[in-house]
């Protein structure tokens, strides 16, 4: 059974017992505790905590998923995996155990003709919590289970959370025996590779508080209701009903590897350490195109660095194989785009962007291998020289984090040095870099706060705060969170940097390349709040952050919000101007111009998208005069709502990262573009006024960036320039239109006087060649010139003068010495003739006397060498030096 049909028979089973079919989220996690979405239920997570409410009680879903702390064990073991796909029914305050059991025992059991899964009943074992009776009396009595093949587990196995606060609860877990080939008897508590777990059941009742380990962590308390979260990994159920033995031999996994395999010669099943490599190729080099598609850039921090890690290595491994050439990662990339397009039509529909980002980031990483080495090679001489046998760990991890040379390649060619690397030091510092990287992307989305602190800001607002900005600047509301510090406080005063949390506002939070609003927001009791900040840490929650001006602050007061209308519309002319950027990057470029990320200011916007070069300065020139001419057309422009499906039938531009949700916001400008978008925009386009392109330049690779300016601030730029414009044709004495060839003109009659200048001056030197070769002595039978030129006179020329001297001495043993000072430093440049080159006088060797008296070096061949120092003062010194050095021979 292909792995696509596992899902669909996965939820339609579901769908057709009253489960809405809600599609993947996005890789890219809202949850401010995850970098990635790392199970099923995260996207639902809201649901249970009662923050939101949900769209349907009964839900089921097929989501992506990425694992990464167990990435070493990729392809090392054949369970471990860093994408993944997580089948789950879920039920919000619905059923409950009493239902989930049965619906997963007739999936599991039913026909394959009946559209089940068509396993042997006692083929399957299950484990329940260990006090959960009624798990068990369910399991046992009503679906039949014999109690032998039902064991009890403790918190270790049978507890789940996401190890972080937030719904939690006692699970069931339904295993697989493959047979006694792969183990011992005694079900899953014996032998958890012969009993394959193949389904989680959570009976998701609690709420956890922190705690680091599996089973240390307080209860706070029961979630609003009691609700069921399933999960059912997808490529293991693809394994076990393909009967293949392990994940990447599976359709979709297998063809990527295979490929890998057909690439670089590699033959799969006959070496262990080729097929770890093969295995790591396949899992990564899927997981980095499902990663990409949504969105994700390779980066050195937060899911950049996952990222590139996971391309890296694949890159890496496929070097091991033999693999060298550039090219191999696009073709695998191909193949996993092919295999994965069923269940993702969008990975076919943005290949080319696919393509882009993961073909430079293997640009990158291949010059990064030839350069890296060379600086590996400087590493461990300094590492021999100062006697050791180890390369330091600060060493190692500098490779990896300026050079992006993974530590596996570092460690693999100390050995072949004979050196250790500190590895224990390098994954101090990894660990180091890495806190620091997640902390960062916390902190930006929620400040120092605290989840569980955000949870009970929601619940204050109600499950989530209405956000009435779209149609209105002010509004009344009542401050219902007040935080100093990052804690609860019932009071503020005057001067306190406080974060506010309102049951409405007009206010929008910093997303989707929006800045936050500015403005006021005035309580009841006449205390104002300056608001210079707004976030949204968590799905429905908008913090406004800012300092309390005047009076206390109460929580609970009535309030009246106000945004900085200015900044508010400034903001939206670059936001709608934005889409109009894009839609005629799209119309120029095609597909491939996808966006791939931007910042809306007041009056300015950047705007970055994937293209595999620059962007000719003909079609900025073009995009910018179409998109100024179609916004004096004064289009409407028009937001609202619709199923994902209905705005993608009408070509409405899915951004990557997008959530799909049920419900979505498109944003239209006429007829000229359509997003996907939940940001703010002004009613009619010829509100724009102006759109001037700045430029365009590389931000990374595969991503170009386009900054420009909207409105008068477009208008003011352009004043400038012409101002500017015209002072030029002020002071060149000619009309603005000249002034290109004027300007032309001028640079072409400079550079040719600067050439005639050079060329008098080297004349002048040369002009007195003839008369120094009068003036050599004879040192010790060598005929012997040592000369200073007049300061600022060019090492070229220095060398010329030395070499023109040298020409008219020829037939005699000589030495000729020419210094100068052609900027700050002194420069020695020595020619030897042959006649003295018999005589045991090295031009290399002369320049060495000179260089050491000049406090510099230097070096060349025999007959010509040239060399430097730091102190002019010298030059005498280092005349006398050679000269005695030319005597001495
Ligand atoms: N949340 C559970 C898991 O990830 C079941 O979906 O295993």
């Amino acid at each position: 059974m292909e792995s696509a049909e596992v899902a669909r028979r996965f939820l339609t089973f579901f769908e057709e017992r009253g489960h809405q079919v809600v599609p993947s989220a996005s890789l890219v996690a809202e949850d401010p505790t995850l970098l990635l979405v790392n199970a099923g239920m995260v996207p639902f997570k809201p649901y249970f905590l009662g923050q939101r409410t949900p769209p349907s009680q009964r839900m089921t879903s097929a989501q992506k998923c990425v694992r990464t702390p167990d990435i070493e064990e990729v392809g090392k073991t054949t369970r471990h995996a860093t994408f993944f796909q997580m089948l789950g029914n879920f039920s919000i305050g619905d059923y409950f155990k009493e239902q989930a059991i049965p619906f997963a025992w007739e999936l599991l059991t039913r026909p394959r003709e009946d559209g089940g899964f068509g396993f042997p009943e006692e083929k399957l074992w299950v484990t329940v919590f260990d006090d959960d009776d009624e798990a068990q009396s369910i399991w046992h009595e009503k679906v039949g289970v014999p109690l032998d093949r039902i064991q009890r587990r403790g918190m270790e196995d049978n507890f789940w959370s996401m190890g972080v606060p937030g719904p939690c609860g006692p699970c069931s877990e339904i295993y697989y025996d493959r047979g006694p080939a792969y183990g011992r008897e005694g079900g899953p508590v014996a032998d958890e590779d012969r009993y394959l777990e193949v389904w989680n059941l959570v009976f998701m009742q609690f709420e956890r508080g922190p705690g680091d380990s599996k089973t240390d962590f307080p209860i706070l308390g029961d979630l609003p209701a009691k609700n069921i979260d399933t999960g059912m990994g997808l490529e293991r159920m693809a394994a076990i009903l393909q009967g293949v033995d392990n994940i990447y031999e599976t359709d979709t996994l297998w063809r990527v590897l295979d490929r890998a395999a057909g690439l670089t010669g590699a033959r799969y099943g006959r070496d262990r350490r080729a097929d770890v490599s093969l295995r790591v190729i396949a899992d990564h080099v899927r997981s980095g195109t499902m990663m990409v598609a949504d969105g994700i850039r390779p980066g050195n921090e937060g899911r950049g660095y996952v990222l590139r890690r996971i391309l890296r290595r694949s890159i890496r491994n496929l070097r091991l194989l033999g693999g060298q050439d550039a090219g191999l990662m696009h073709e695998l990339t191909d193949v996993a785009i092919k295999a994965m397009g069923e269940q993702y039509p969008e990975l076919v529909r943005t290949a080319a962007n696919i393509h882009t980002v993961i073909d430079a980031e293997e640009d990158s990483f291949l010059q990064t291998l030839r350069t890296g080495t060379a600086i590996f090679d400087t590493a461990v001489e300094e590492a021999r020289r100062s006697g050791g046998r180890t390369l330091a760990g600060d060493q190692a991890f500098k490779l990896h984090d300026t050079y992006g040379f993974p530590i596996d390649l570092t460690l693999e060619m100390a050995s072949e040095q004979g050196l250790q690397v500190d590895e224990e030091g390098f994954r101090r510092l990894m660990r180091e870099q890495r806190e620091r990287a997640k902390k960062d992307a916390r902190d930006k989305r929620t400040g120092n706060l605290d989840v569980s602190v955000l949870d009970e800001l929601l619940t204050g607002a109600g499950g989530e705060v209405d956000f009435i900005g779209y149609g209105h600047l002010r509004g009344d509301a009542r401050l219902v969170g007040l935080l100093v510090g990052g804690a609860n406080a019932p009071a503020a005063g005057e001067g306190t940097e406080v974060e506010v949390v309102l049951d409405r506002t007009p206010f929008y939070a910093e997303g989707g390349g929006q800045l936050a609003d500015h403005g006021v927001i005035r309580l009841g009791n006449g205390a104002v709040v300056e608001v210079t900040d707004v976030q949204a840490p968590l799905p429905g929650l908008i913090v406004h952050r800012g300092r309390v001006l005047s009076g206390e602050a109460q929580a609970g007061d009535s309030a009246h919000a106000e945004v900085d209308v200015e900044r508010r519309r400034a903001i939206s002319r670059s936001h709608t101007a934005t889409h109009m950027v894009h839609a005629g990057f799209r119309r120029a470029l095609g597909e491939s111009a996808a966006q791939a990320g931007s910042e809306n200011s007041p009056g300015r916007f950047r705007f970055d998208f994937t293209a595999s070069g620059a962007v000719p300065a003909g079609v900025l020139r073009d995009v910018e005069d179409e998109v100024n001419e179609v916004l004096v057309g004064d289009l409407d422009v028009r937001a609202f709502h619709t199923s994902i499906d209905e705005a993608r039938a009408m070509g409405a531009l899915a951004l990557f990262g997008e959530k799909y949700g049920d419900e979505v916001r498109v944003v239209e400008v006429g007829d000229y573009s359509r997003e996907l978008c939940g940001g703010t925009h002004v009613a009619r386009s010829g509100q724009l006024g102006l759109i001037k392109v700045l430029g365009e330049s590389s931000i990374g690779a595969g991503v170009r960036r386009v900054e420009a300016l909207v409105g008068i601030d477009a208008f003011r730029f352009l004043a400038r320039e012409s101002v500017l414009v015209a002072q030029l044709a002020e002071q060149l004495k000619a009309r603005k239109e000249e002034l290109p060839e004027r300007i032309s003109g001028v640079v072409t009659r400079l550079r040719d006087a600067e050439k005639e200048l050079e060329k008098l001056r080297s004349q002048q030197v040369l002009a007195i060649a003839g008369s120094l070769a009068d003036t050599a002595k004879d040192v010790g039978g060598i005929a012997f010139v040592g000369h200073r030129a007049p300061d600022g006179t060019g090492a070229d020329d220095l060398r010329k003068l030395a070499v023109d001297v040298r020409g008219r001495l020829v037939a005699r043993p000589a030495v000729v010495m020419v210094t100068g000072v052609p900027k700050d430093r002194p420069v020695v440049v020595v020619a030897v003739t042959e006649g003295a080159r018999e005589r045991g006088l090295k031009a290399g060797a002369l320049v060495g006397v000179a260089a050491k008296a000049l406090g510099g070096g230097g070096g060349g061949k025999d007959d010509l060498a040239q060399g430097g120092g730091a102190n002019p003062a010298a030059i005498g010194e280092a005349l006398d030096a050679v000269e005695r050095a030319v005597g001495a021979a």
